[in-house]
């Protein structure tokens, strides 16, 4: 962690002085700013404000909405929603899993892809849906992963 980064938690450690049990808040904030809540800013954020390391770790490990490394250069999001789920969803995750070789909540080596899992993302008509970063796509079939990968960067 740099200079910068270490102003940054400051300067969000500063914002909540006031705040009455603040954590939740601060993490929030870190996730937002950093786009991830990292082992550096926890430990820094447990010296600095005697918030329990325990407590930090408690928070960002149970909420799904903390990432715990920063993320790919690619955000992929399967749907396991009922209706993707129903037309083939849990197939589509099973293939991600093995062309990427990493679960959800998780990214690759090379950062390239990291993988999330949703509960719907809003267009059950054309599921199942895969998300990559912005762009959508529906009535996805297995086959057609590796296409769709190497569109935004993979092999
Ligand atoms: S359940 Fe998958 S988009 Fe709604």
């Amino acid at each position: 962690m740099d200079a910068k980064d270490r102003k940054m938690l400051d300067d969000i450690l500063s914002s909540h002085r006031d705040t009455r049990d603040p954590a939740m808040l601060i993490l929030q904030k870190v996730q937002t700013s950093f786009g991830y809540t990292g082992q550096d800013h926890l430990t820094y954020i447990s010296e600095k404000s005697c918030i329990p390391l325990s407590k930090l770790y408690g928070i960002v490990t149970f909420y799904p909405s903390f990432r715990l490394s920063p993320p790919g250069k690619s955000i992929i999001r399967i749907c396991e929603g009922t209706s993707c789920h129903v037309r083939g969803g849990a197939r589509i995750v099973k293939e991600l899993e093995r062309q990427l070789g990493i679960g959800p909540g998780q990214t690759t080596k090379d950062r390239k892809f990291s993988l999330e899992s949703v509960r719907c993302l809003g267009c059950c008509g054309i599921s199942p849906v895969v998300m990559m970063d912005d762009k959508t796509y529906g009535r996805v079939k297995a086959t057609k992963l590796a296409e769709i990968l190497a569109t935004h960067g993979g092999e």
